[in-house]
């Protein structure tokens, strides 16, 4: 009895305290905030601009860093995109995907005429040519204040004097062993002798400390030209690679216009082709628009069965006409993101039914769902939304002999073959096929979101196909269900892809009776461990305070602010 009484009394003068914060409460800061997937590389670029570095001053520190302490897909020898909105000005979207060599060709995943898998993405012609050095710096010369050098050399550090070994990141290089072991540097960099390296070892990569110093002293030179570029090239002739000095030489970062959509009020600016993300999010959010969210409930049957046909659709457009702008110049990109189209798309869903994904006969090329994201806001307000990848968990598996670096399998993404045909049904549509010089479609979503005229939120994920709809739901539930940065990182997620015609939905995520109302409705439904680490930022709007979430779905991810 006694015990019950003071049980109420604590719960009295606890709960109403932790309802003010909220269930999850964000992290707080006053001047600038940096979130990534790994902490040190976060404490990096925090410090970064506490020394007066601007957004773009942090993301390029911290993505360094997460290049030696995030190896499974922060990189140089990946790519990726980077959303930027200055506290004055237009928002430029930094696309430093990967490009296809001058010797691919649309065909080059057949063997004797039968689709290679291990060829696609596991050899050394799945490497496209990395971006990530162009991009980054593209972008700080741009917009950086801090010598290019001092954003260099924290990451040279962790990679010269190494860094404790986590539980997580042992876990994953021990993942990754069966597919290094072909490839002696990659073995050397990552083991000890052989021997996975347990928690608490120390991880040194000396060989990427040297490249990086190049990198550091003159710039995207030192890695596409001189000994970096020699070494790699080295390592492509002796593996029927195919990327040469030429094409190292050719590659440069591309500055595009952000796409930019409309959601209650608040504008999104997010990125456009060719990821396919920034689309289907806007697409996503114009037909959802039409629906009050708030009303229907976080998690409900109504809401969830929405989201799902809203998904559908976006997934089903993906397929249908999306790839590398520069080689498909007619894609309908401002019809699929326009209200009437929304309004159409709105139409077609029955609020009583599950509509059926049709034609049965395609299926998507594997993604793997490793790739990180980093959101930055700095004192000024200005924000960096940065998403880049390796493609799967270590790229290629492939460490570059004598310069430390993972290369990427993005080639991967592109579709398989022209017109190709299994027994699964037809896989490659057009605009996504292999060609000389094209970058393959991403998914990779970064998001900034503006709230009467002024920064609101920056947002991204992780996980392939799935980052797409976990940045809708980031989105969804800050904006219709109130939720704190903390919250809407941390509540369930649902991912749905046109084919397979099925729901994904996080383990523990929903309630049964939820669950139950899609079934009712013609849902298939599948169960998942987790979806995506999304990383976000909230400018508060009464008090300008910096709130951040930070995806707990994965260890070893922090927000640090200052
Ligand atoms: N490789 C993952 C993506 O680009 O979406």
């Amino acid at each position: 009895m006694q015990r019950t009484l003071i049980a109420l009394v604590v719960a009295l003068i606890v709960l109403p305290f932790a309802a003010a914060h909220g269930a999850n409460a964000p992290i707080m800061a006053n001047n600038g905030m940096v979130v990534s997937q790994e902490e040190k590389a976060s404490r990096i670029g925090a410090d970064i601009l506490a020394n007066g570095g601007t957004a773009v001053d942090a993301a390029v520190a911290t993505a360094f860093a997460l290049a030696v302490t995030h190896p499974t897909a922060g990189n140089i020898g990946g790519g990726g995109f980077l959303l930027f909105r200055p506290n004055s000005g237009d928002p430029l979207a930094y696309d430093f995907r990967e490009t296809a060599p001058a010797a691919a060709r649309a065909d080059m995943w057949l063997n004797e005429g039968t689709y290679d898998f291990e060829r696609h993405h596991f050899s050394h012609l799945a490497v496209g040519v990395p971006g990530t050095v162009a991009g980054l710096h593209a972008a700080w010369q741009a917009h950086g204040r801090l010598p290019w050098k001092d954003l260099v050399a924290p990451a040279i550090t962790l990679a010269r004097d190494g860094f404790v070994v986590t539980h997580e990141l042992a876990r994953s290089l021990r993942a990754v062993l069966p597919r290094m072991s072909k490839y002696p540097a990659s073995i050397a960099q990552f083991t000890r002798k052989g021997t996975p390296l347990e928690p608490g070892d120390v991880l040194r990569q000396p060989d990427l400390a040297e490249t990086l110093t190049r990198i550091a002293a003159e710039g995207p030179a030192g890695f596409y030209t001189g000994r970096t570029a020699d070494l790699m090239v080295a390592e492509m002739k002796a593996h029927q690679g195919i990327i040469t000095h030429a094409d190292l030489s050719a590659y440069a970062a591309k500055v595009r216009t952000p796409l930019r959509g409309t959601y209650r009020g608040l504008n999104i600016i997010t990125m456009p082709p060719p990821s396919s993300g920034g689309v289907a999010l806007i697409a996503m959010l114009n037909v959802l628009e039409g629906y009050p969210l708030n009303e229907l409930g976080f998690g409900t049957t109504a809401t969830l069965h929405r989201m799902a046909e809203s998904m559908r659709r976006a997934f089903a457009d993906r397929a249908r006409y999306l790839g590398d702008p520069d080689f498909n110049p007619d894609m309908p990109v401002g019809e699929l993101t326009s209200k009437p189209y929304a309004t159409q798309q709105r139409a077609s869903i029955d609020l009583a039914r599950a509509s059926v994904s049709d034609p049965a006969t395609f299926t998507w090329p594997k993604e793997s769902k490793e790739t990180t994201h980093l959101s930055v806001v700095d004192k000024e307000r200005n924000a960096v939304a940065l998403t880049y990848t390796l493609e799967y968990g270590y790229g290629s598996g492939i460490v570059v002999p004598g310069a430390g670096f993972l290369l990427n399998n993005e080639m991967g993404d592109f579709n398989a073959s022209p017109g190709l045909t299994s027994s699964e049904g037809l896989i490659g549509t057009d605009p996504n096929l292999t060609a000389p010089g094209k970058r393959m479609l991403s998914s990779m979503t970064p998001t900034i979101l503006e709230r009467d005229g002024q920064l609101f939120m920056v947002t991204g994920s992780p996980g392939g196909r799935t980052i797409i709809n976990t940045v809708l739901q980031t989105v969804l539930n800050v904006v219709d269900h109130g939720m704190n940065a903390q919250t809407a990182v941390d509540a369930g997620r649902i991912h749905h892809q046109w084919l397979p015609d099925a729901i994904a939905y996080e383990r523990h995520g929903f309630s049964l009776d939820s669950l139950n109302g899609l079934r009712a409705l013609g849902h298939t439904l599948r169960e998942i461990p987790y979806q995506g680490v999304a990383e976000v930022i909230i400018v508060n709007p009464e008090t300008s305070v910096l709130e951040a979430g930070v995806d707990r779905r994965v260890p070893d991810g922090a927000a640090v602010g200052n």
